[in-house]
């Protein structure tokens, strides 16, 4: 097949999806395909016409990369790709309504609130943390309201940590999101969907020192992951229901991601979905994948049953 990657676009995850894009190039390479990846500007849409690809595969993080918007031009190119409608893109990346869609399919998520950074600058952290007060306790996640690979994500237990969370936040969006910190164990769990309906991946446990940021999701050695995750067969099909039950529910295509936290008593928190996952060599997915065979096998048979639109 003559493939199309997407990568690169304007958001703060552009270097990780240079990654995955070129990671994902590789693969498909190997399977014998002829694969462009493409770094997103102006001039993609007269490449992608010269090109004349057969499926696009965009993988561009965080932004329009996950927000419909790339989506919706490739509908409009009418091209068949690897991912989901606009519609699940649009509900999946913004956390506030993936929480609330989630939620009403039956999901567990923490409560949270959202706030703009307009309110935090005209009333200050000491009204911010009145406002927590009221709906949530600390300790609580402040983290942007759409985006990814754990950047401007900060853990706050006090006012002072709370007022410093808020500014790291605002440098990735004008909206934060304030949500309970729930202790568990952190497992991601990947759907594929390779035209025989959707299919979770074994999950992967994550266990870093301090905080899965930026630099322990992309740091080798940083993090240590467990495929699969170290639970007995019942919370492993547990996670793997959780993560279908997200991905049905939002309305997602051919592959997700969906971060979970299992807490003590063994009860799935949904925290965050990502429709277009990270597919860098340190990325959860193709761990996942991994773990259960051949990757080139994977992409194969996602490149070959793209999204019908
Ligand atoms: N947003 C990044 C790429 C991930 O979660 O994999």
């Amino acid at each position: 097949l003559r493939i199309a990657i997407l990568a690169g676009g304007l958001s703060h995850e552009r270097d990780i999806s240079l990654r995955s894009g070129h990671r994902v190039a590789q693969v498909l390479k190997h399977a014998g395909h002829s694969v462009i990846v493409l770094d997103i500007d102006a001039r993609t849409i007269g490449a992608l016409r010269a090109f004349s690809p057969d499926v696009v595969w965009p993988l561009a993080h965080g932004g329009h990369g996950e927000d419909g918007g790339l989506q919706n031009v490739l509908i409009a190119l009418e091209l068949p790709y690897v991912g989901t409608h606009s519609d699940g893109c649009q509900r999946s990346s913004f956390k506030p309504t993936a929480k609330a869609t989630v939620r009403a399919g039956g999901v567990l998520t923490p409560d949270s609130v959202t706030l703009p950074r307009a309110y935090f600058s005209q009333f200050g952290a000491q009204e911010v943390l009145g406002v927590v007060a009221e709906h949530l306790s600390l300790p609580v996640v402040v983290k942007p309201n759409q985006g990814g690979s754990g950047l401007g994500v900060s853990y706050a237990s006090t006012a002072d940590e709370l007022r410093s969370a808020m500014v790291a936040c605002f440098s990735y969006d004008d909206r934060a999101l304030i949500e309970s910190y729930v202790t568990g164990t952190e497992v991601a769990v990947s759907v594929v969907n390779t035209g025989n309906g959707p299919r979770a991946l074994p999950p992967v446990e994550v266990v870093s020192e301090g905080q899965y940021d930026f630099d322990a999701r992309y740091n080798p050695g940083r993090s240590e992951y467990f495929v699969p995750a170290r639970l007995d067969d019942a919370l492993i099909q547990r996670v793997q229901e959780t993560a279908l039950t997200v991905h049905d529910t939002l309305g997602l295509g051919n592959i997700s991601r969906t971060d979970l936290i299992l807490d003590d008593e063994g009860t799935p928190w949904f925290i965050d979905v990502n429709v277009v996952p990270g597919m860098t060599e340190n990325s959860l997915l193709p761990i996942a994948a991994e773990s259960e065979g051949e990757l080139t096998s994977l992409y194969d048979a996602l490149v070959r049953n793209p999204l019908v639109h």
